[in-house]
């Protein structure tokens, strides 16, 4: 039989001719995008019977060149998607990625260390716990100072929450919940991010355990409604193991107020974890100790890299001063892996086994940048969602939260919200999503890109302007 000369060695890694000629096109092509976005839609440009279309070439059936592949992949891709690294996508908080955390990305994948264990990956794993110890020090001076790289601040939250219970009562790894008398239960304000439910659930703790607690008015934890909550539990027979406060809540980036929910974890013998998967990004203050007073006192905190720091996802980051529950929460014993040690093997320490080097993205962004850099990035966009604000109280706007970290929520009197939102999207020249804060829904529009401009917010002022006037209300 004569088979076809089709060779999958050198389909898998070409010539060195033939690779730099995919990189060079691609290299073009991510560069296109880059330089054109801002005079791009925002997207997803294709709809659905085009995507549909070109995925059916797909069969899988026969081999596909690859430069033929590759050279369209960036066009077909950002044209298919909400490009959030669009400067005026005011959205979610998935950032313009930076241009060394792709770089740094792509070595990734390239050299591609496994960090299961210490000993395969030994400068990979320490450049991580060099990163870890350089956030963890922004937050606290003493303790066992700790963590690793989680896929995003949901993997981070949950490992918090599996250190609390562990920590709540060491017989929890053996037995599970059947180990607590009452039922566990955590506390978080009703403008955390939802992780939590899906958390309970995978802990075997139950979705009915996570008891949202009022907020103030102005989208913060409200202190004595915490108390009560935690009294009236505990007098019911249940066991409050973790007060969770969110420093950057995801609809409104608001700050619970960290020091009382300190205070109220601490008289109830409660584990405190901070959720800044955003709001971590103000550590990179040049005061730092004042950017998020009271995080100290936490004895967990989440920070996503892939969010305010503007690396590529997926980057979040499990930081804790008690560094000793890790392998008390991870441990385990494998005839096949080379080592298990707990003070050293990143498969004994957190959720994932096998484990890709996440920390070089921030590592690359971090040291191209410093600790000044990010700060001054962060606090351009911080300005540019007051100068939102501000402007959109000039323009009849009600502005709905004050927020230090980049976010608006508005809303106007003549025009709903989600009809607000709609044309904005509809334009294609802004992306702002809706929202429910403090009860009301909301137009949400968030500076994500580091590359948003004042332009960028007369342009989505512009879209929005005539979204009222189109409602004959101004
Ligand atoms: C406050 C907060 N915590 C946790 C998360 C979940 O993070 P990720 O999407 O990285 O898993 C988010 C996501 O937006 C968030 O805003």
């Amino acid at each position: 039989m004569i088979r076809e000369r089709f060779d999958p060695w050198t389909a898998l890694m070409p010539p060195a001719e033939a690779r730099s000629s995919v990189l060079a096109g691609l290299s073009e092509k991510i560069g296109q995008m880059w330089d054109r976005v801002r005079d791009r839609p925002i997207g997803p440009i294709t709809g659905s019977h085009d995507r549909r279309q070109w995925l059916q070439q797909f069969t899988f059936e026969r081999p596909l060149p690859l430069e033929d592949f590759a050279s369209g992949l960036v066009d077909v891709l950002s044209d298919g998607i909400l490009l959030s690294q669009h400067p005026r996508c005011f959205g979610l908080f998935n950032p313009t990625p930076s241009f060394p955390g792709v770089v740094a990305d792509l070595v990734t994948a390239a050299v591609n260390p496994q960090l299961a264990v210490t000993s395969h990956a030994p400068l990979a794993t320490e450049i991580e716990a060099h990163l870890i110890k350089a956030l963890a020090t922004r937050i606290w001076s003493t303790g066992q100072l700790d963590g690793h790289f989680t896929s995003g601040g949901a993997e981070a939250n949950m490992t918090a929450a599996l250190l609390a219970l562990t920590a709540a009562l060491p017989e929890y790894a053996e037995r599970g919940v059947r180990a607590f008398g009452g039922a566990p239960v955590l506390y978080a304000s009703r403008e955390s991010h939802f992780a939590w439910f899906k958390i309970a659930h995978q802990l075997g703790i139950g979705r009915d355990a996570v008891r949202l607690v009022a907020t103030d008015g102005l989208g913060r934890m409200d202190i004595t409604a915490l108390q009560a909550a935690i009294s009236r539990d505990k007098a019911a027979g249940d066991t409050p193991f973790l007060v969770v406060a969110t420093a950057g809540t995801t609809n409104a980036g608001m700050i619970d107020p960290l020091e009382g929910c300190a205070e109220v974890a601490a008289r109830h013998d409660c584990w405190f974890h901070v959720d800044a998967a955003w709001g971590g990004a103000l550590l990179s203050s040049p005061d730092q100790h004042k950017a998020l007073p009271g995080i100290e006192h936490a004895h967990s905190a989440t920070v996503d890299a892939h969010k305010f720091f503007s690396v590529p996802m997926g980057a979040g980051m499990l930081l804790t001063r008690r560094g000793d529950m890790l392998g008390e929460a991870f441990r385990v014993s494998a005839s096949y892996m080379p080592s298990n040690d707990p003070d050293a093997d990143p498969y004994v320490r957190s959720a994932q086994w096998s484990r890709r080097f996440t920390g070089l993205k921030l590592f690359a962004t971090l040291s191209v940048l410093g600790w000044p850099g990010v700060w001054q990035v962060v606090s351009r966009q911080i300005d540019l969602a007051d100068l939102l604000a501000t402007s959109l109280l000039k323009l009849g706007f009600r502005v709905h939260n004050a927020s230090r970290m980049g976010v608006v929520c508005f809303s106007h009197d003549a025009v709903p919200a989600a009809e607000l939102v709609r044309q904005v999207q509809d334009s294609q020249q802004a992306w702002i999503s809706l929202a429910m804060f403090e009860e009301s829904a909301v137009a949400r529009a968030c500076v994500t890109s580091f590359r948003a401009t004042e332009e960028d917010v007369g342009a989505l002022l512009a879209v929005l302007d005539l979204a009222v006037a189109r409602s004959g209300a101004s």
